[in-house]
């Protein structure tokens, strides 16, 4: 029987230790439930690292067989894995320059070891489960040089690559010492996946550029191998926001919070705590929306959440104290003993509440420098069943391709976002409703199911297409 084996650094389930015991907590995240229902089928599996470092090998064992439950199989890594392989090259390396944020980003060359490493330590967690007759997704960019290891070993198998992230100009990879290594990892792939047909460009022309393999219709000829290259924007799982949006306790929350902030109105902001994100550029045009239109001041409040991460990176503890300073410099100019400019939130929340603030607000801000795809975009979208409410989002948000009807701003212009919040909030009704109908539509019928099924069966027939070409 062939099985599928889903590979990403994070396991959907992470686990936490308080005080002295371990907790087992679901992911919310969208590529868990996008795939849930294929790695808990019988006998396929999802590998990854558990989220915390593991030093007594009884817990090691009691970690493995809770997962094992659940279909996953855990990588562990060591201390100092987890400061050169995750937060040194993945984060302090790729993260930045696939961003174009090539000013943050280090070369060393012993966190480049640690990335090979801990690739090859993947590798070996894959094979001890996977058959020849196996399908392996490969996830993300902490993982580009596995489909090569694999293929290495398993030259017969079926292996998919999705990046989750955008792949940048050809002048940003370039840049990279290890540029050749990582494009040849990738290659190792039967079919490598990305968000937008921009990003799918960008790669062609590196792998062109960089290794001077050809490509025709999204398919490169490497001297060994044809290796297919295609667009698939991902999505959520719509009808979960939408039911969840719709419950007795989402709208006994917004009822809460709607009686705490009475009749002031609302603009949302939800992110991980990133750079990428533009935080801090959108908190500045907040600013500048209560001092170009006075008239919204006791009006308007920022409901803003950042949920932490990365905190051990340098540029992401920089992050924390800036926003802090901004949110306190913003409030203590501007507020009144009845009215908050800025609620910030630096936690994460689970998703009724999430779903109560998409029913509250008005105006989400999307608003990243760069960004994949960003799916706060299409939550928000899911859960406004009256379909009152307007998306603002970054033109380099991969969501950007899909979602026109959205008010598309660049992120760095602040004047251009605060004209655009003024926009957003006195939008009539009706073209409200249009704009949000038309999204809805999309982001409904593109759902996280449709995207997996779109992968996973153009994975199946590009492994056909190659045994045909053989026997040919
Ligand atoms: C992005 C990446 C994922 C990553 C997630 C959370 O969405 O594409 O691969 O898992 O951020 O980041 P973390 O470093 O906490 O895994």
């Amino acid at each position: 029987m062939s099985r599928t084996i889903i590979v990403s650094n994070r396991l959907p389930t992470k686990v936490l230790r308080t005080e002295e015991s371990l907790t087992f907590q679901p992911s919310e995240g969208g590529l868990a439930t996008g795939l849930g229902s294929i790695y808990r089928e019988k006998g396929n599996v999802w590998v990854g690292w558990p989220g915390l470092f593991v030093e007594d090998p009884a817990e090691e064992q009691h970690i493995t067989e809770q997962l094992q439950q659940d279909s996953m199989a855990p990588v562990f890594l060591t201390e100092a894995e987890i400061r050169d392989f995750y937060e040194g090259f993945s984060n302090s390396t790729l993260w930045p320059t696939f961003h174009y944020f090539s000013q943050y980003a280090t070369y060393e060359q012993a966190h480049w070891e640690a990335y090979v490493a801990v690739n090859e330590k993947f590798c070996q967690a894959v094979l001890a489960l996977a058959g020849p007759d196996d399908t392996i997704w490969v996830h993300d960019y902490q993982l580009l040089l596995l489909p090569e290891m694999l293929r290495r070993a398993r030259p017969e198998c079926t292996i998919g690559f999705f990046l989750h992230i955008p792949f940048p100009s050809y002048e940003m990879i370039r840049v990279l010492p290890w540029r050749a290594e990582l494009l040849q990892g990738m290659l190792g792939a039967d079919l490598i996946g990305f968000h937008t047909f921009g990003y799918m460009r960008h790669f062609l022309s590196a792998v062109s550029q960089l290794l001077g393999y050809s490509s025709q219709n999204g398919q490169i000829e490497t001297p060994s191998r044809t290796v297919l290259v295609d667009a698939f924007p991902m999505g959520i799982d719509y009808q979960r926001y939408e039911t969840t949006a719709a419950s007795a306790e989402a709208k006994r929350h917004e009822a809460e919070y709607r009686e705490a902030l009475r009749e002031v109105r609302v603009i949302l902001s939800i992110d991980r705590l990133d750079y990428t994100k533009g935080i801090a550029q959108r908190l500045r045009a907040f600013e500048v929306l209560l001092q170009r239109y006075p008239e919204w001041r006791e009006q308007v409040s920022l409901i803003m959440l950042v949920v932490p991460s990365r905190d051990q990176v340098a540029q992401y503890a920089a992050l924390k104290e800036e926003i802090d300073e901004l949110v306190g410099r913003i409030n203590s100019q501007y507020r009144t003993i009845t009215w908050n400019p800025i609620h910030y939130f630096y936690r994460s929340f689970p998703l009724e509440e999430l779903s109560s603030l998409y029913r509250l607000a008005e105006v989400a801000l999307v608003t990243p420098m760069r960004d994949g795809m960003n799916l706060v975009a299409k939550e928000f979208i899911a859960s406004k069943a009256d379909q009152r409410g307007v998306l603002i989002l970054s033109e380099r948000a991969g969501a950007a391709r899909e979602l026109s009807d959205a008010i598309i701003i660049n992120p760095t212009d602040t004047n251009q976002l605060a004209e655009a919040m003024h926009e957003a909030l006195v939008m009539p009704e009706e073209e409200q409703v249009q704009r949000m109908a038309a999204l809805q539509s999309l982001v409904r019928q593109y759902n996280v199911f449709a995207w997996t099924k779109l992968f996973m069966d153009r994975l199946q027939y590009s492994k056909i297409k190659q045994l045909t070409l053989a026997t040919e």
